[in-house]
């Protein structure tokens, strides 16, 4: 333990001394406190776990005060520090501020304590500290404030408590904090919130409490609001028109509550971030984003969505990231992504999806990543990434893949494609059964037949399109199907083929001139090779 606290302090030190590298130690050091070091003339750390009390001998020019890893249990500060514009505490086992601690110190612009076992200040502690512009109190354990404790602090900008027991706050306790642009009360355990003076407040982070819903005149009083966080709530509903008012709002994090719907028109039309990961969505309604020209990024990870409507992300014009991972989508209409002309991350992993449209990512020629992984493809329609950048990095792995006839596409764009797909060792084969857990890539074209489709499994139709009155016929030899039909001419044929297979799975080929490899037409008789 002792070895520990020693060794821990060593590198807190060590951090500092790197920190104040271009800090020449004081010459006058003979000033300086015992079990204190003093960097430039006014620069004083004192980082001893010896000492158990604020030294009185502090240099009367020094502007800045750190105490750090300390056994100090009580803070005190001597009088004519006035030139103090920063002091900070932290991780020392502070348990009382004197009330008249900082009196003094009228220069004081920046103070923390911080990591320390704090309970509760007196309400007059920050009295007179009119230049206080930051307050950080993290990682105590206060839990009440009074409702006058920040009264004088006027022109104070950051307020940090998070990390203490709160479970209430006067609502008249931030009414003179006019200056006030960032106010971070995460991790308490707060379950309603007054911020309504706060005109200039641009950040505000309520994550981690007990908030299960919210009024709607909540931030009604906080116009400048640019980034909001309620994320690790209870929030099951998001109060239509809450953040209405919220014209300069960018960046909404929501992640971690229990939302199961949203309403149509809930966001703000300048939002870039929302976050919504970690909820309980089953459904969206189609217009759930409508008007977000400016949306950049949109995480809908981890919730119950099974499908999405075809226009969901229509007109989200800026958007770059999208996630959708660890969802339960079975299937996505081939639109679904039209006309995300910017999106460069698309995040598909850990879905029910089955197969894929082939025009599903038409519009994505400048995507940098997209991951289908572990889902249950069992292959992937011919040309689907045709036009992705070529530098797309893929992640397919943990799908079913069939390697039988139908994945030769896939087969091959992977042989031309291997160093863009960043888990190439978890793409390997499912079925057919002697093939599992062969990597795709170790695969001979050849290989990829369809074994047992043979007449007796299969039923085929056959429309000719310009001549319907034309009989066909079939046959199999050594498991090849040799569709023969009698014509006049070979020109102008267009062939529809359907296979109905035993196992239910269906095979569709259109064919028409020029002929393929599969297609041989002579003399009047055409012969398809399936
Ligand atoms: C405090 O700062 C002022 C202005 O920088 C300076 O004139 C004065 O000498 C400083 N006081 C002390 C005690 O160093
Ligand atoms: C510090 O505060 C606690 C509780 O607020 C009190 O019990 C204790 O006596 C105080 N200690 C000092 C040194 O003032
Ligand atoms: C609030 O503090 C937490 C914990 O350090 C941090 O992760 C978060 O980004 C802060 N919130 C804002 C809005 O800066
Ligand atoms: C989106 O961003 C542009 C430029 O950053 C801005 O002019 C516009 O007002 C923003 N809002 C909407 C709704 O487009
Ligand atoms: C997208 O924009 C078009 C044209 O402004 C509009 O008609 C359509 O309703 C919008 N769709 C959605 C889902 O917002
Ligand atoms: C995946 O889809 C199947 C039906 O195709 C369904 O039975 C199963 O519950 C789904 N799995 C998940 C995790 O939603
Ligand atoms: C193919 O058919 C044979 C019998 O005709 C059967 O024994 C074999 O299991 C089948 N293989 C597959 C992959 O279905
Ligand atoms: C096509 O028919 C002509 C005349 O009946 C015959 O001479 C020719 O050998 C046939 N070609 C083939 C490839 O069967």
């Amino acid at each position: 333990m002792q070895e520990k606290m020693k060794i821990r302090h060593a590198v807190a030190l060590l951090l500092l001394l790197q920190f104040c590298l271009n800090a020449v130690p004081s010459v006058a050091s003979t000033s300086c406190p015992s079990l204190c070091q003093c960097f430039s003339a006014t620069t004083v750390i004192c980082s001893d776990p010896l000492m158990k009390a604020m030294p009185v001998d502090i240099p009367v020019q020094t502007t800045a005060l750190i105490v750090l890893a300390s056994g100090v249990r009580k803070i005190t500060i001597q009088k004519c520090l006035g030139n103090l514009t920063k002091l900070v505490f932290l991780s020392n086992p502070v348990q009382n501020v004197s009330h008249d601690a900082f009196k003094g110190l009228t220069s004081l612009e920046e103070l923390e304590i911080s990591g320390s076992h704090l309970l509760a200040l007196e309400a007059e502690t920050f009295n007179k500290l009119d230049k206080l512009t930051k307050l950080l109190l993290n990682n105590n354990k206060i839990t009440l404030l009074a409702p006058s404790i920040f009264d004088s602090l006027e022109k104070l900008e950051t307020l940090q408590l998070r990390g203490n027991v709160l479970t209430s706050l006067h609502r008249d306790l931030f009414h003179k904090l006019y200056n006030l642009q960032e106010l971070n009360l995460s991790s308490n355990k707060l379950s309603t919130i007054c911020t309504s003076k706060l005109r200039k407040l641009k950040k505000l982070d309520l994550g981690l409490n007990q908030i299960t819903y919210l009024s709607l005149n909540t931030f009604s009083g906080n116009p400048q609001l640019q980034i909001l966080s309620l994320q690790g709530n209870q929030i099951t509903r998001i109060t239509p028109g809450i953040f209405s008012q919220l014209n300069n709002l960018e960046e909404l994090n929501l992640r971690d509550n229990k939302i199961t719907a949203l309403n149509a028109g809930l966001f703000p039309s300048n939002l870039k971030k929302l976050t919504l990961r970690g909820n309980s969505l089953i459904q969206l309604s189609s217009a759930a984003f409508t008007g977000l020209h400016n949306l950049t990024h949109l995480d809908l990870s981890q919730n119950l969505l099974s499908s999405l409507p075809a226009e969901l992300f229509q007109n989200l014009s800026s958007l770059e990231h999208l996630d959708l991972s660890e969802n339960a989508l079975q299937e996505l209409a081939s639109t679904v992504f039209r006309g995300l002309l910017q999106i460069s991350v698309i995040d598909l992993q850990k879905n029910n999806l089955t197969s894929l449209e082939a025009d599903l990512f038409t519009d994505q020629g400048r995507m940098s990543r997209l991951s289908l992984a572990r889902n249950r493809l069992e292959n992937l329609p011919y040309g689907i990434f045709e036009l992705l950048d070529f530098e797309c990095l893929l992640r397919l792995g943990g799908n079913p893949w069939r390697c039988d006839c139908d994945l030769t596409y896939f087969h091959e764009w992977l042989y031309y494609n291997s160093n863009t797909v960043e888990d190439l060792s978890q793409v390997y084969c499912t079925n057919p059964p002697p093939f599992r857990g062969v990597s795709l890539t170790t695969m001979n074209k050849e290989q990829l037949v369809c074994v047992n489709r043979s007449i007796s499994e299969t039923q085929c139709t056959i429309n000719l399109a310009t001549d319907s009155d034309r009989q066909c016929s079939l046959q199999e030899a050594n498991g090849v199907i040799v569709v023969t039909c009698k014509l006049m001419k070979c020109t102008d044929l267009k062939l529809d083929v359907y296979f109905h297979q035993a196992d239910g799975r269906t095979f569709d080929y259109t064919l028409s001139q020029p002929w393929s490899e599969s297609v041989r037409c002579l003399n009047g008789t055409v012969i398809l090779t399936v």
